[in-house]
């Protein structure tokens, strides 16, 4: 559906290096979710829109076997050259035809993707290969949280009023900006957890290489080719001149803080 927009090599390259890794902490909540039904060891998990290795690797202590799948190559392929985990795999499919067999999935879980998935399509596998009593377990983020409400108001001016006001998916504002409250979900019931969060210490250019993952901004750059950074300069120019610091940029921290929402819901048992 909106694969484009995570298929280019250098994309890949940069979620690696800038995205926020998901942590042991996210992890844990969301396996004591799964075992609070389950008493047999949990033996496959997949993370369905890996991206580059943001965030399988911390289902590796809980679970037998880890698959990661996305539909992006370049992705996948960065995720497995950096994979060190023997229990961990990463393969090229995508949510709507996952590649495991009926009924062998204590956990599927999402991060930051599953807004983009068919969910009709989606909602249908997840029955398929869920085992009874499995979880599925959604979550996002909202970027561009500062400490100093300046640094966020032009962010968010950047960002939502700019030249890139249009170069949103539909799908962000539909469904991350209402923080995944109309997510169309496969089971009744689920459990909304809003309790954690991203938090940062980061140098202003630190910040603009992270937007410079935007998929909005991405989408930017696709359409107005003559940009050359420039959009990604006076950003950083304004955030700069907001601090009102006299050391170089390079050497400004800004705090930022990356609100979570994460999903829980559970296949019904019979
Ligand atoms: C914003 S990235 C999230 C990556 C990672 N999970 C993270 O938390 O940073 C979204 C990922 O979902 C993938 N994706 C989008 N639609 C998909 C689909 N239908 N099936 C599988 N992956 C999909 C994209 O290729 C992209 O790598």
């Amino acid at each position: 559906m909106s694969n484009h927009l995570f298929s280019e090599a250098d994309h890949a390259e940069l979620y690696q290096k800038y995205r926020p890794k998901w942590n042991a902490e996210f992890a844990e909540k969301v396996v004591a979710f799964v075992k609070e039904k389950r008493s047999s060891p949990l033996l496959r998990a997949v993370d369905i829109g890996c991206g580059s290795g943001q965030s399988s690797e911390i289902l590796a202590p809980h679970f037998q076997h880890v698959l990661g799948i996305d539909v992006s190559e370049p992705q996948i392929a960065m995720a497995s050259a950096n994979n060190k985990l023997n229990n961990v795999e990463y393969r090229v499919a995508p949510a709507e035809s996952i590649p495991v067999p009926d009924g062998s999935v204590d956990l599927v879980m999402c991060l930051q993707a599953a807004h983009f998935f068919d969910f009709e399509k989606f909602n249908a596998e997840m029955d398929r290969v869920l085992v009874p009593g499995g979880c599925l377990a959604v979550a996002g983020t909202i970027y561009d949280k500062f400490s100093q409400d300046e640094l966020t108001r032009i962010s968010h001016q950047f960002l939502h009023q700019g030249p890139i006001k249009d170069c949103w998916h539909e799908r962000l504002d539909r469904y991350v900006f209402t923080e995944y409250r109309t997510l169309p979900m496969p089971y009744d019931g689920a459990v909304r957890d809003d309790s954690m969060s991203f938090e940062f210490d980061l140098t202003i250019p630190q910040y603009i290489d992270l937007v410079s993952t935007y998929s909005p901004y991405r989408e930017f750059c696709r359409r107005n080719p003559e940009d050359n950074g420039a959009f990604l300069q006076n950003l950083q120019k304004s955030l700069y001149e907001a601090t009102a610091s006299t050391k170089p940029v390079e050497e400004v921290i800004v705090h930022a803080t990356f609100p979570i929402f994460l999903l829980l819901v559970r296949k019904p048992e019979v």
